[in-house]
């Protein structure tokens, strides 16, 4: 594996600033979780520093950087391209920075839309990639304070953060995020 300065001085080069300076903050962000819930830090690091790593490319992109690479794309990923950085980062953190720990793999798969029975890693990297600092709308107040106190309840808001705001740009909802929600919200009962 790539050492993760050079990770990141290749990262720096290749983001735009402002997705750059937004990573930073989810791994600063992903290390204080990883600390407050008892997650390996470097995982937790790692994972976050490769989450959008695929934002290299432009969203019109997505689609043939994938189909190119064989990266599985589905109808709802057609219609939403950018879920693709998810799987075409997967791909990057594995074959440009040498990434082989599936732990780390699946925070960066999970971290747009979620799935049933995610990780606590999967959990804090989702959740960092919603609040870090540069992070501003209504409700990421309300996050960043859930975060620190109860990660089903945090997912829980962060999930209807997200879906809110699909629902507003008219996007099509991903069936994962929908029985993620459920799924925590069944344990709680
Ligand atoms: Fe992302
Ligand atoms: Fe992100």
């Amino acid at each position: 594996m790539m050492m993760l300065a050079d990770i990141i001085a290749d990262l720096e080069k290749k983001l735009k600033r402002d997705r750059f300076v937004h990573t930073r903050g989810v791994a600063e962000v992903s290390v204080r979780l990883a600390k407050l819930y008892g997650v390996d830090e470097q995982e937790a690091e790692l994972a976050a520093w490769l989450h959008d790593c695929a934002r290299v490319y432009p969203t019109s992109a997505l689609i043939e950087e994938c189909v190119r690479r064989d990266i599985p794309v589905a109808e709802i990923d057609r219609q939403s391209p950018i879920l693709l950085h998810a799987p075409l980062g997967v791909y990057l953190a594995k074959h440009v920075y040498g990434v082989e720990n599936n732990a780390v793999l699946d925070a960066i798969a999970y971290h747009t839309v979620g799935r049933e029975q995610m990780t606590t890693l999967e959990r804090i990297v989702y959740l960092a990639d919603m609040i870090e600092p540069s992070r501003d709308y209504d409700g990421v107040e309300l996050l960043r304070k859930l975060a620190e106190e109860d990660l089903s309840r945090a997912m829980v808001a962060a999930f209807d953060q997200s879906i809110a705001h699909v629902i507003h740009g008219r996007g099509l909802l991903h069936p994962n995020t929908i029985l993620a929600r459920n799924e925590l919200l069944m344990n709680e009962r």
